[in-house]
């Protein structure tokens, strides 16, 4: 459902219906396949006895009620955790292991990562994220639709109804906004907050990704985990390649266990 309903949302939706034997059709029954899935989701765990005694987003969901006192339906809930599944999972997921591999190419870079850990510190942890971002976005594109009669965009006029799909990949690797924009280099946003019109892994404007603050706090964390208890293995093997994971761009990496012995400073 994750990898149809990716491309798809790269297509003009049809006028008319298709039928369900069109991808248009296929994504709807994969889509009433979720809602059964959570539908019986929903009935154990309203079943369960300890339900408010639980804090699992299902539960917590459940429990929720609207300023008028109604809990939400099953449709809402279904919707909100296909978008924490689909928007936020997978993307801050594949992200981090971008970061992995990265830092795997880069040992020199991991290793004062480490000791920053190690010390209690964060600035070039944040700015390595931030890096991994710009140099590996996990959402290529994003789009907007024409809805006023026309849009002039520098030498060209869009005309209403029109989408513009803006790539992310490739403002990101753009020299003349990110000088040396091929090379992997977190020094570049050490103490320096990304310009919002060119760092855009989470897209930008008004549509921009309502979940960007809560990933960026996720991923410093389980970084700051990663480098605490695990060696990422270096390697000098050629940069992974990008393949879709659906919703994501991602790759592969190893890790071991960091040794109990090593000094740390307390979480
Ligand atoms: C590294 C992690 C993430 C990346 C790279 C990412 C990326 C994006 C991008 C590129 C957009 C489109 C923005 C635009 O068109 O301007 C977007 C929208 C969105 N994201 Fe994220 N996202 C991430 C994490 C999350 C999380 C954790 C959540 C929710 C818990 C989330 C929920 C959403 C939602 C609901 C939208 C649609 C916003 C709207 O249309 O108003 N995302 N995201």
């Amino acid at each position: 459902m994750v990898t149809l309903g990716s491309r798809l949302t790269m297509m003009p939706g049809p006028e008319l219906d298709l039928g369900r034997f069109s991808p248009w059709g296929r994504f709807r029954g994969y889509r009433r396949e979720f809602d059964a899935i959570i539908g019986r989701l929903i009935a154990t765990a309203r079943a369960d006895p300890e339900l408010d005694r639980r804090n699992d987003i299902l539960a917590l969901m459940l429990q929720a009620r609207y300023d008028d006192g109604a809990a939400m339906d099953a449709g809402a809930v279904a919707d909100q955790l296909l978008t924490l599944l689909a928007a936020g999972h997978e993307t801050t997921a594949t992200t981090l292991a971008w970061t992995v591999e990265r830092l795997r190419r880069h040992p020199e870079i991991l290793a004062r990562l480490v000791a920053e850990a190690d010390e209690g510190g964060s600035q070039l942890r944040k700015a390595t994220i931030t890096e991994v971002q710009r140099s590996r976005p996990v959402v290529d594109l994003t789009g907007r639709k024409v809805r006023g009669d026309s849009l002039a965009l520098g030498q060209w006029v869009v005309p209403r109804g029109y989408c513009i799909m803006v790539s992310i990949g490739l403002v990101h690797q753009d020299d003349s906004v990110f000088p040396n924009a091929g090379a992997f280099d977190p020094d570049r946003f050490v103490g320096v907050n990304p310009d919002t019109y060119s760092w855009v892994p989470f897209g930008g404007g008004t549509r921009r990704c309502i979940g960007a603050a809560f990933a960026a706090m996720e991923m410093d964390v389980v970084l700051r985990t990663l480098l605490r208890d695990f060696e990422l293995a270096a390697t000098r093997e050629p940069d992974e390649g990008w393949h879709s994971r659906g919703v994501a761009w991602g790759g592969l990496a190893v890790v071991r266990r960091r040794k109990p012995t090593e000094g740390r400073a307390a979480v």
